[in-house]
């Protein structure tokens, strides 16, 4: 896979527009991971938006945050300056937790913004941390990204060298530790609470919420700001070039640019930082600086928009942009920024059944719809698979959906059957939304493929026999023909 892109400096969108290339401006520079290279290289000087951000006032970096309506880029898309407000005045210690467990199927950008560009990273922490008044900032890497834990590791050494990070960071009265962590390679640890519990060294599994949330209530009860990667990597180019310039790209209510880990049935997968709101799903595919059209020559079958747990989109959503006002209530979502591209040759039960797959094995199991229901989704669906579906599993499936996510579930329109689009989100009878993002691809696939499932119930393979006749005796007992004694 072409994993890195942007190969050419400031990129545009298949309409042509300019688009300022804010978190990947690195990606191309073999030294843009060291500390002279991040001050040297790149759409601006490295820690100089740290450097203005220290003559303000904390509650003046959190008003330019809030201004300048950087949305999370995570997956729920919440604005980054509004969580930071959410800390309760006059509580302290308070901490930042950076989430870098990125782990849906198809999402890969944040792996490498932590490999190609960590000192952003380690700036975005900074000046979150400064925003907030945090006393320590925990820095939680995907247990298997070793390649990013070395880079983050070598990066924080240089910073704490240059007292970037640690006692009176550039001669001023703020100090702060940045705590390189990482975990045991478990998706659900994704999931912000989780991924406080295993900080505080407990098995990774959600808490409820509410009562607390984590900015009220979080690490070791304290107030808690999690925060994506590539959120907090977005700060130090704002820091630097101000709001304005900020939301010159992208649509008023998502301003700025989005990283897109492209992967699938294209010509060119990797990652590529848009323009939200304004690029299409259209450009991202057959742009020749993106996706450079589906592969071989084949047709789009579907694709999914927003990571394994958002529905699945068609060739007529195409020219919907990369915007959540407009994709939500098309029945899907943008999620963690991953596009999965499928053609004509994918057969959707056994895409249906590689995702479902995914999310019973990663299933933490603390609650029964969840922990059950995606076994037996998993279990079905090889059934149905492997020719021994059963003419009820199409019923029985849309039962267990419902249990564990009941009412409609979000679901694109179908066109061919009249049938609308019920918008995202989901409802949930489970603690977190891992068990509900099981029933996404299943009620996608049954509502635009339902044929492919009745078609492999009705070829149920036979049960293998002897082509030879058994011999039986007049009583119908079995005659081998061997002698009675
Ligand atoms: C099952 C699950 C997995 C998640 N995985 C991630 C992840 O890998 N990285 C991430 O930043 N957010 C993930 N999230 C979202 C986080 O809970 C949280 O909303 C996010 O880290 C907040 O950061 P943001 O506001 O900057 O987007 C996940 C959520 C769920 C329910
Ligand atoms: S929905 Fe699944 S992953 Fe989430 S808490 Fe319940 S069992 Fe765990």
């Amino acid at each position: 896979m072409n994993a890195i892109v942007n190969r050419l400096g400031d990129s545009t969108t298949g309409s042509g527009e300019d688009v300022p290339l804010i978190v990947s401006s690195r990606f191309t520079e073999p030294a843009g991971h060291t500390l002279e290279g991040y001050r040297n290289s790149g759409s601006y000087r490295g820690y100089e938006g740290l450097r203005s951000a220290l003559e303000r006032s904390p509650s003046e970096v959190g008003e330019i945050v809030k201004e300048a309506t950087l949305l999370g880029r995570g997956g729920a898309g919440f604005p980054a300056g509004v969580k930071w407000g959410f800390c309760p005045p006059d509580v302290w210690p308070r901490y930042i937790v950076v989430n870098g467990d990125e782990s849906e199927p198809g999402t890969y950008k944040d792996r490498v913004l932590m490999e190609r560009d960590p000192h952003q990273l380690i700036e975005g922490c900074l000046l979150a941390a400064y925003a907030i008044g945090a006393a320590q900032v925990f820095l939680y890497v995907r247990g298997e990204m070793a390649h990013a834990q070395e880079r983050i590791a070598a990066a924080l050494n240089e910073a704490y060298e240059a007292n970037l990070v640690g006692r009176n960071i550039l001669g001023s009265d703020f100090s702060v530790d940045i705590v390189l962590t990482w975990g045991a390679g478990a998706y659900i640890v994704g999931e912000e609470t989780a991924l406080i519990e295993s900080l505080e060294g407990n098995r990774g599994m959600p808490r409820l919420k509410p009562p607390f949330f984590p900015a009220a209530k979080g690490l070791y009860m304290q107030p808690t700001v999690v925060n994506n990667v590539e959120t907090l990597s977005n700060l130090p180019w704002l820091f630097e070039h101000g709001v304005n310039a900020f939301r010159e790209t992208g649509t008023e209510s998502s301003p700025g640019t989005r990283l897109i880990a492209l992967s699938g049935h294209v010509n060119n997968p990797g990652v590529f930082e848009v323009a939200q709101g304004t690029t299409t799903f259209r450009d991202l595919f057959e742009s020749p600086r993106y996706g450079a059209g589906i592969r071989n020559g084949h047709e789009l079958k579907m694709f999914i928009p927003g990571g394994a747990s958002a529905p699945w989109f068609f060739s007529e959503h195409l020219d919907i942009p990369l915007e959540a006002r407009e994709v939500g209530p098309a029945g899907s979502m943008l999620g963690s920024g991953a596009v999965v591209v499928m053609d004509e040759t994918t057969d959707a039960v056994r895409a249906c059944l590689r995702l479902v797959r995914f999310f019973a094995r990663e299933s933490c199991g603390k609650c029964t719809p969840c922990r059950e229901g995606t076994t037996w989704e998993e279990q079905i669906l090889t059934r149905i698979l492997e020719g021994h579906g059963r003419p009820s599993d199409i019923d029985l499936l849309t039962d267990i959906g419902d249990n564990i996510s009941p009412g409609p579930y979000p679901v694109a329109a179908d066109p061919g059957s009249g049938l609308e689009a019920v918008p995202f989100p989901p409802r949930q009878t489970t603690i977190c939304p891992l068990g509900p993002s099981s029933v996404a691809p299943i009620t996608s696939a049954l509502r635009r493929f339902r044929s492919e499932f009745t078609d492999k119930i009705k070829r149920r393979d036979p049960i293998p026999v002897s082509s030879e006749p058994v011999p039986v005796n007049h009583a119908g007992e079995f005659d081998s023909g061997a002698a009675h004694v």
